[in-house]
């Protein structure tokens, strides 16, 4: 069988085989990975600028972790936490506990995937507070299981007939001052829900992610995540920061929350942990993690020794390799390119990045009054034809999120990016 004909026949069983539910941003599959390459099953070569959602962030198959998880391997792979617990469990929580901003004391809980751990950081502010409401923001996501899609603030595609959700979430504005929302506005927004909605003695929990990345990568500007951090500490309000996709480095820091200088009370964390191995984590103050009782928390899966053994390799390579330095260095590489690219794309709306939360807005109109899904799919799949995989966001689906592993090779992003720069004269 020809390559061709298998990428065909694999759509035709995905089809049949597989639920409409599962989007897929490429009709694409995959043979095998390197740092940021991927190699599909008819033999093609793509620059990865997605890094499977933000995962992989020490590049696919980093030697280091594929070696500790081989090693792993030959011992066991799996015994159930609750059952028999082993060493790497505890150094991953340890290694956690002293990695996320602040000296008081923490304590942590290993999870499978994102939404579990918003799951859980929800759970343990309830039981913390004895209180039920939880507000989040706007545009946030959170995940699809029904708490987290209750927290998650975009209807389209995600909530959108799966209701009723859960009882208890509010949503309050997410400060964007590109969009003409100051903070001024976004905390007047949150004092009305109380006004309005809830009463602040009864609301356990804010849950933000201090940068939107499904919303289109759009950083909560510093002085809001202060502002909250003030309005929890005065009404006994659990600041909770879902830094699922912008943690881990990313942003230039190990924690996004690290560029407003706040110090969370939960930090939810998953993707770049285990660099590719289903991991997340609960971190948070000691006092607060252990107002839960035994057995109310964890999983059969949760902290699975391969992928336990996968986050401490990635721990060694996180400060070998400096990512978070990495990042930094790479994000504003990206923005000098992207910034000239911009001079001869009149669709680019915007350019802007934390570290390597890196994005572009596109537009119809010269004033960048009116987002252009189009334009973003349009790029999206002429980046592909020429061996880029990109990712689009936002709520209006006219982002394009740059999320390369930050072990790239320069001159691999370096062709990434003149790749992009072909395609943008191409839709402008
Ligand atoms: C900020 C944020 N929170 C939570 C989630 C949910 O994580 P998972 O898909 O692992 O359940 C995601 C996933 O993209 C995310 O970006």
């Amino acid at each position: 069988m020809g390559k061709i004909a298998k990428t065909n026949e694999l759509l035709a069983r995905r089809h049949y085989a597989v639920t409409t539910g599962v989007g897929q941003a490429h009709p694409l599959f995959a043979e095998r990975a390197e740092n940021a390459e991927i190699w599909d099953v008819e033999g093609r070569r793509y620059i990865d600028f997605s890094s499977g959602i933000g995962v992989v962030n020490t590049g696919h198959l980093h030697p280091k972790v594929k070696a500790a998880v081989a090693v792993q391997l030959e011992k066991f792979s799996h015994t159930c936490v609750h059952v028999m617990m082993y060493e790497s469990y505890i150094e991953v929580c340890e290694r956690l506990n002293a990695l996320v901003p602040g000296d008081t004391e923490k304590r942590s809980l290993l999870l499978n995937s994102g939404s579990e751990a918003i799951e859980n950081a929800i759970k343990v502010a309830r039981k913390y507070t004895g209180r039920t409401g939880v507000i989040a923001f706007s545009g946030g996501f959170h995940g699809r299981t029904l708490l987290a899609l209750s927290l998650t603030g975009r209807v389209v595609p995600y909530k959108a007939g799966y209701g009723p959700f859960a009882p208890e979430v509010y949503h309050a504005p997410f400060p964007n001052p590109r969009n003409g929302l100051s903070v001024d506005a976004a905390i007047a927004g949150l004092e009305q829900l109380f006004k309005s909605d809830i009463e602040c003695e009864r609301v356990a929990a804010f849950l933000i992610e201090p940068v939107q990345g499904e919303g289109g990568f759009l950083p909560a500007p510093p002085e809001f995540l202060q502002r909250l951090r003030t309005i929890a500490d005065e009404n006994g309000i659990v600041l909770i920061a879902d830094e699922v996709q912008c943690g881990f480095g990313r942003s230039g820091k190990m924690f996004a929350c690290e560029h407003a200088g706040i110090e969370p009370d939960l930090i939810v964390l998953a993707k770049g942990l285990a660099g590719g191995f289903p991991l997340s984590a609960l971190v948070g103050k000691a006092e607060m993690m252990n107002a839960a009782p035994p057995s109310s928390l964890g999983g059969t899966y949760g902290g699975n020794p391969l992928a336990c053994a996968a986050a401490l390799a990635v721990f060694e390579v996180m400060e070998e390799e400096k990512i978070p330095q990495k990042a930094a260095k790479i994000g504003a590489h990206m923005m000098m390119r992207l910034n000239e690219m911009a001079e001869t794309c009149p669709a680019i709306g915007d350019v802007r990045g934390l570290g390597s939360l890196v994005a572009i807005e596109l537009f119809d109109d010269a004033e960048h009054t009116l987002p252009s899904m189009a334009k973003a799919m349009a790029l999206v799949e002429c980046a592909r034809t020429q061996g880029l995989i990109l990712l689009s966001c936002g709520v209006n689906g006219n982002v394009i999120r740059f999320l390369p592993p930050l072990t790239i090779e320069q001159a691999v992003l370096d062709e990434g990016l003149d790749c992009l720069a072909l395609c943008l004269q191409q839709i402008k």
